[in-house]
């Protein structure tokens, strides 16, 4: 499919993804997006059912018959910025909320963090939230300051990098919060992200990554986009000092 006959918000799913990848924060297949969809995007692409089924993992009963767009697993952010239909999938959420199924030829499995994004996006339905973008991602500096275990405690981390731009305390208010280590793909790691989510803007994984929510893909990279530049100028500020 031409580019431009794919729906606006996809389009900008695989920009955000070219921009993870220059970033440096998109090594192999790492990263993962999830962007919830109307009905005539989905129409727009004429899709069909593929019959693959697969568990969601956790109980959404709030997206049933919900459309996402997802990453697919196991798949490169810079494959998908230029091809997003060829390395992400939609899926469609069943009536009890326990299942999905892939739309297309159902080559494509979505991505293996998809329980932690759908349990986010059923608390942002549940919010009536504008929120329709997840995006997880692998920033460096973010990343390296999850090892420090005093900079992990209550609302340290939040506090250190709203002082070092204006921006970070205007764009991302909430801070972020921070979970443990937890094993990649795992209900624990989702089920920790959904608690550490209500009240924040970013749950930083600890030695792994972070999970953001926005109106839109491109604001779920913003705020993390914000908070990495904060730590990145709180690491030089601390080896001049
Ligand atoms: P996927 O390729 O399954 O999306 O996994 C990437 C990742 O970052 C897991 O945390
Ligand atoms: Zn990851």
């Amino acid at each position: 499919m031409q580019i431009e006959n794919i729906p606006q918000a996809i389009r900008q799913c695989a920009q955000v993804a070219g921009l993870l990848w220059q970033k440096g924060w998109a090594e192999r297949n790492g990263g993962n997006m999830v962007l919830r969809i109307g009905e005539s995007d989905v129409l727009q692409l004429s899709l069909e059912p593929s019959g693959c089924v697969f568990p969601c993992g956790c109980s959404v009963p709030l997206l049933a018959g919900q459309y996402f767009y997802c990453k697919a697993s196991g798949h490169r952010m810079r494959d998908l910025a230029s091809s997003p239909l060829s390395y992400g999938c939609i899926i469609c959420i069943s009536d009890d909320g326990m299942q999905y199924q892939v739309l297309g030829s159902g080559d494509l499995k979505p991505t293996s963090e998809i329980t932690a994004h759908l349990l986010i996006h059923n608390q942002l339905v549940a919010e009536n939230s504008p929120n329709k973008a997840t995006l997880h991602s692998h920033p460096t500096t973010l990343v390296a300051l999850s090892h420090i275990d005093s900079l992990c405690k209550d609302a340290e981390l939040t506090r250190i990098l709203h002082g070092m731009i204006p921006e970070a305390r205007l764009f991302v208010p909430r801070g972020i919060n921070i979970i443990p280590y937890f094993e990649p793909g795992s209900v624990e790691l989702a089920e920790q992200t959904l608690q550490a989510i209500k009240g924040c803007d970013i749950v930083l994984w600890r030695k792994h990554g972070v999970l953001s929510t926005g109106p839109d893909m491109m604001e779920a990279f913003d705020n993390i986009d914000i908070m990495e530049k904060s730590a990145e100028i709180y690491w030089r500020y601390r080896t001049l000092i």
